[in-house]
């Protein structure tokens, strides 16, 4: 049996943050031995709230950097950028007329970008789930690593995928969000509002590409309070979150000594931000050197995307004939 197909995409809409590692690129990484992976920047999607066209390309490019340094080898995966593979467009297309406005109306990623920006309230938003199924169909993915926002355009991608072979027989497998089946993940923002994103609440994330300096004082402006007053007392939210940082850089012991401070209630928050912030420093520093190096290199990123669009292409063009011939669209035959 050939090995289970993996895709996932990441926007180019800004610099990549703690929420994108460990949300989607740690288990991208984890990935690539096991499986038959595509991993893409999805330039066409981040179209959706007009981007100045000059960031388009350094965006695109810093994100592949990203992905790399972090430990993805574009010899193992499928690594491209999506407006490099037309037939993603195309399927697009296809998916559209297999969607209906009501239920791309009450995806809550639309009504959320409606509400924050409703002078561009455009088609691209609506049918972002129609694109993003796209993505995935074209290589007729099943496992999808991506953090628990996405859930909902998954569940979407699989609703098309099944009416797409209800209508016109079977095409496509379900894809399924994955996570080595443990729960997604939600990386919260530090200032206990939401989550860390890429273009929202910049001082409360933490970007891969901050400076030790940055990553230290963001870390230590995070949200507390004055501590508990009763032992083994439940952690509010944004205590929790501390904690649950912690457990992504830090060492097993540390987390044991705060743990054990905060239900004896002699935890020193002070303290607590400080480690973590010099463990965030030593997770994140040789990613960000990484990243420098790399995006820099034009002729070596160049090779890179090429190769990735000749492997995608190869894979989407397949999955194309069959979807235009199952719907009548072969004339010439
Ligand atoms: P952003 O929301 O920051 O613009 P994207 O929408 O491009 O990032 O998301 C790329 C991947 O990163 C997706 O798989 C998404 O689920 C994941 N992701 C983004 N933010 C977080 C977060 N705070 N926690 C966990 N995963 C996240
Ligand atoms: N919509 C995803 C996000 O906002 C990015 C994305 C686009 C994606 N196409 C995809 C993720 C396909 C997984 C698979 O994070």
């Amino acid at each position: 049996m050939g090995k289970e197909i993996v895709v996932s995409g990441i926007r180019s809409t800004g610099f990549l943050h703690l929420g994108n590692y460990f949300g989607a690129i740690k288990n991208y990484i984890d990935m690539q031995e096991q499986f038959n992976c595509y991993f893409f920047v999805a330039d066409y999607h981040s179209l959706t709230t007009h981007p100045d066209p000059t960031l388009l390309k350094p965006n695109v490019y810093r994100v592949l950097a990203e992905n790399i340094a972090c430990g993805l080898d574009p010899e193992k995966v499928a690594l491209y950028v999506q407006s490099d593979i037309p037939e993603i467009p195309e399927l697009y297309l296809m998916l559209n007329m297999l969607a209906y406005k009501g239920e791309l109306e009450k995806t809550a990623s639309f009504k959320d970008k409606a509400r924050s920006q409703p002078d561009n309230i455009n088609a691209g938003l609506l049918t972002y789930p129609t694109l993003m199924s796209a993505d995935i169909l074209i290589h007729k993915a099943v496992k999808v690593p991506v953090g628990k926002d996405q859930e909902q355009h998954l569940e979407m991608a699989r609703n098309f995928a099944q009416r797409f072979n209800h209508r016109y027989g079977d095409t496509f497998p379900e894809p399924h969000p994955f996570n080595f089946g443990k729960e997604l993940v939600k990386i919260p923002s530090l200032d206990g509002n939401g989550k860390m994103s890429k273009s929202e609440n910049e001082n409360a994330t933490i970007y891969l590409a901050d400076t030790d300096d940055l990553i230290l004082k963001k870390m230590m402006k995070a949200k507390t309070d004055q501590g508990p007053s009763e032992q083994n007392s439940t952690k509010p939210d944004y205590i929790e979150n501390l904690f649950m940082l912690m457990k992504l850089v830090s060492s097993q012991d540390t987390i044991e000594k705060y743990d054990a401070d905060y239900n004896n209630c002699v935890i020193r928050y002070g303290d607590m931000k400080k480690q973590l912030g010099e463990d965030m420093v030593n997770f994140i520093k040789p990613i960000r050197e990484k990243t420098l190096d790399i995006q820099t290199n034009t002729p070596y990123l160049h090779k890179i995307m090429k190769m990735g669009q000749e492997k995608a292409r190869e894979s989407a063009s397949k999955t194309l004939d069959e979807a235009r011939k199952k719907m009548g669209i072969n004339f010439y035959c």
